[in-house]
């Protein structure tokens, strides 16, 4: 857990936030142990940019895995900061309910999601 979460924090070092200056970092752990990362990357034309979770996992897909355990989420906030919709859905596409989601101010101070409990009654390829 110490490790994923100081992933997500080096992670948000390299946040591209020049618009909102919410800096977030992201850690996923695949299912085989191994650990991706990811930061926001926005853009000029704002809805174009792309959260720390989706940076992170698509990295992850993109090689390959699609298995996935748990992710940590590091935001710029005084409070935890938890995935927006659009992250939560796009997670749903390759985690069931019991996916962990872990939002942390610091190595010591974090909360721990259920996907199922961020995303009740999910839409996904089951439903179609
Ligand atoms: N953001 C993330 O990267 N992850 C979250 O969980 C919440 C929001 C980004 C999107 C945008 O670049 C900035 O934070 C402000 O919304």
């Amino acid at each position: 857990m110490k490790e994923l979460i100081e992933k997500a924090f080096a992670a948000r070092e390299k946040a591209y936030a020049p618009y909102s200056k919410f800096r977030v970092g992201a850690a996923v752990l695949t299912a085989d142990g191994k650990i991706d990362t990811g930061c926001n990357v926005e853009n000029a034309s704002y809805p174009v940019g792309i959260c720390a979770e989706r940076v992170a996992m698509s990295k992850a897909v993109s090689d390959g895995e699609m298995k996935f355990k748990a992710i940590v989420i590091v935001g710029s906030g005084a409070d935890y900061c938890t995935p927006c919709g659009m992250c939560r859905q796009f997670m749903a596409e390759f985690c069931k309910g019991d996916f962990k989601i872990i939002s942390a101010k610091s190595p010591e101070d974090y909360k721990i999601f259920s996907l199922a409990e961020l995303l009740p009654h999910t839409f996904d390829s089951d439903s179609l």
